[in-house]
């Protein structure tokens, strides 16, 4: 049996440039780097997909940055998505993003097995005082129940966004930034069990 070192894969919900999901995806991968954790930071503004439409998609399939993305997370065996709060619910861009993902298909017509081939985490950030973790309840039974896929129990929600990062982005509750670095070891070892 070969054993592979774990890859994780840090993304956002959002592209907004100043997005405080995007800078807590990015300090998880500086976190996993800093432990020995190989890590990627991806921007889904990198990723621009349509609204999903099943004429278009007749028409001409998924779009090509859906495989792309689709290819970048079949290089990673686990994944962390910082998940913004829109109305206690996914962000249309998230949820855009991982149906997209869902319909494409291998070239025999199987469905793609990316979902149910990596472990997933999850986090939020906001300047709310629950910090989006509504959102998470939202885009658990998306990947768990709608996409196969398997979702640690833990998550990380980080609330009052605006005043959360110190000047090197590092999270200025010490306790916070512990338990971050503890969940991103936690999927390293969740991916690597499940690899090997
Ligand atoms: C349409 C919309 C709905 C929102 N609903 C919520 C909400 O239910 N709870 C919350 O904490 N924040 C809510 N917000 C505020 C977002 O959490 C805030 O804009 C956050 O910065 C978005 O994430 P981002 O910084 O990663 O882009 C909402 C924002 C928008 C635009």
């Amino acid at each position: 049996m070969t054993s592979t070192a774990p890859r994780i894969l840090f993304f956002a919900g959002s592209a907004r440039e100043g997005s405080h999901n995007k800078r807590l995806a990015k300090l998880g991968e500086r976190i996993a780097d800093a432990n020995g954790i190989p890590a990627t930071f991806a921007d889904l503004g990198d990723y621009p997909m349509p609204l999903y439409d099943g004429d278009d998609e007749e028409r001409s399939g998924p779009p090509d940055n859906a495989r792309k993305f689709e290819a970048l997370m079949r290089v990673h065996t686990g994944i962390f998505i910082a998940c913004p709060e829109y109305n206690a619910s996914i962000t249309p861009l998230l949820k855009n993003t991982l149906d997209w993902i869902s319909r494409i298909r291998s070239p025999d017509g199987q469905k793609t097995d990316v979902y149910k081939t990596r472990v997933f985490a999850l986090g939020s950030s906001s300047p709310g005082g629950m910090g989006g973790l509504r959102s998470l309840n939202a885009v658990r039974p998306v990947l768990e129940l709608g996409l196969g896929a398997l979702v640690l129990p833990d998550q990380f929600a980080v609330p009052r966004a605006h005043d959360a990062y110190d000047d090197h982005g590092h999270l200025k509750n010490k306790d916070a930034q512990e338990s971050f670095k503890a969940l991103i070891q936690k999927l390293a070892r969740a991916a690597h069990v499940l690899h090997g």
